[in-house]
């Protein structure tokens, strides 16, 4: 990788030898006051001035990779079905019935606007219910009609334990649907018969880094909130894995890419998962539809000689998969292999299941 001099004479990374595009908007600090500690949890809607009125100045050029495109295969449906350690027993009305293990969780669901098959005297049953309710934080929000549960009970995912938690957000702390790539992982992972290194950025509670840790891999883990770290290091202690390779990393996802690309690392397996709007621990602003090209763009740079996948997921956004396959497209050229592109999906328990999209994927897998 070469260092170069733009025209304000700021020393750059240059880490391609094709051609130069536009150049894109950069996100920068805030002059607005810091806002809270970043909690664990995808960013909520941002206001108006954070949607883009707030001073920006431009990124480096994307540098963009000739080369023959990969394959493409779309639309792909990667569907999470019901199991032990989680189902999807109802949806409808605005709501979702889910089984976390032992529990039953009734949320939020704002797609499910069909009618729930089971009854509602099952729907009342659930252990734990989102109330929403603004005057609390944390377990506050939810209901527990059987029972106090506290704000933590132990789960598992494919026999790896990990918390499950209450939080102000509906959230529990683990993204179901994101099974389908975790499982891709740890096979590649062990398939690869060499040593592994995974980045997982936007990591959250820890799940992909701990089932690629677990198969073999030596894994980075990067989030922007300390709280996120924290509770993916208890995930660490919980499934007795303390003594695999994950450095825990507390940093805004393009600060650290960058990093990276200037020490010239290398990865074989990088994972994405990045909200529509979120915050980097310094306040830095990440805005999907204007960072995403740019971060993609050094994720290319990051990949080793011999990579295996780049797996890249969205959710919560206006957009089509179609949109993300096009973004892969400009930076996966003359890698060969595949970009596979779709929607992660999870299908309902029971009789005449209906299917629950969650969000939009684009992997490029290498042959
Ligand atoms: C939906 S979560 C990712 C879920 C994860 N893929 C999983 O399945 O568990 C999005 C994460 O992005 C983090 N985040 C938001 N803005 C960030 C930024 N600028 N840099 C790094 N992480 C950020 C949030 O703290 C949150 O943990």
């Amino acid at each position: 990788m070469k260092k170069i001099r733009d025209k304000n004479n700021r020393t750059k990374l240059a880490y391609g030898k094709e051609h130069t595009a536009r150049p894109v908007q950069k996100r920068v600090q805030s002059a607005r006051p810091r806002p809270p500690e970043p909690a664990a949890e995808p960013a909520a809607r941002p206001s108006a001035a954070e949607r883009g009125e707030e001073a920006r100045s431009t990124r480096p050029d994307i540098r963009y990779h000739s080369g023959a495109r990969p394959d493409l295969q779309m639309p792909e449906i990667l569907t999470v079905e019901p199991g032990s350690d989680y189902a999807l027993l109802d949806s409808g009305d605005g709501e979702k019935l889910e089984r976390y293990g032992p529990i039953t969780i009734r949320r939020p669901e704002n797609q499910a606007i069909w009618r729930p098959r089971l009854s509602a005297s099952e729907w009342d049953a659930a252990d734990a219910v989102f109330t929403g309710d603004t005057d609390e934080e944390g377990t506050g929000r939810w209901r527990f009609p059987n029972g106090d549960l506290g704000e933590t009970w132990p789960m598992a995912q494919d026999g790896l334990p990990y918390l499950g938690r209450f939080t102000s957000y509906r959230h529990v702390g683990v993204f179901p649907e994101q099974a389908a790539h975790w499982r891709f992982v740890e096979e590649a992972v062990k398939r690869a018969g060499r040593p592994v290194r995974v980045l997982n950025l936007f990591g959250y509670t820890g799940l992909a880094s701990l089932l690629a840790a677990r198969a073999g891999a030596e894994v980075t883990h990067v989030d922007a909130s300390k709280k996120a770290i924290q509770w993916a290091r208890q995930n660490q202690e919980l499934a007795g894995l303390e003594d695999k390779p994950i450095r825990w990393i507390c940093e805004d996802a393009v600060r650290y890419a960058e990093r990276e690309m200037r020490r010239d690392s290398r990865y074989d397996i990088i994972l994405l998962d990045p909200p529509k709007f979120g915050r980097g621990p310094k306040g830095e602003v990440w805005q999907i539809f204007e960072d995403l090209p740019y971060l993609l763009s050094l994720m290319r740079g990051l990949l080793s000689e011999n990579p295996i996948s780049l797996i890249l997921t969205a959710y919560s956004i206006r957009s089509s998969f179609y949109s993300l396959a096009a973004l892969m497209e400009d930076h996966c050229r003359g890698l060969g292999g595949v970009i596979q592109s779709g929607e992660l999906i999870i299908r309902e328990a029971g009789d005449d299941p209906r299917l629950l999209s969650t969000s939009l994927f684009s992997r490029w897998v290498g042959s």
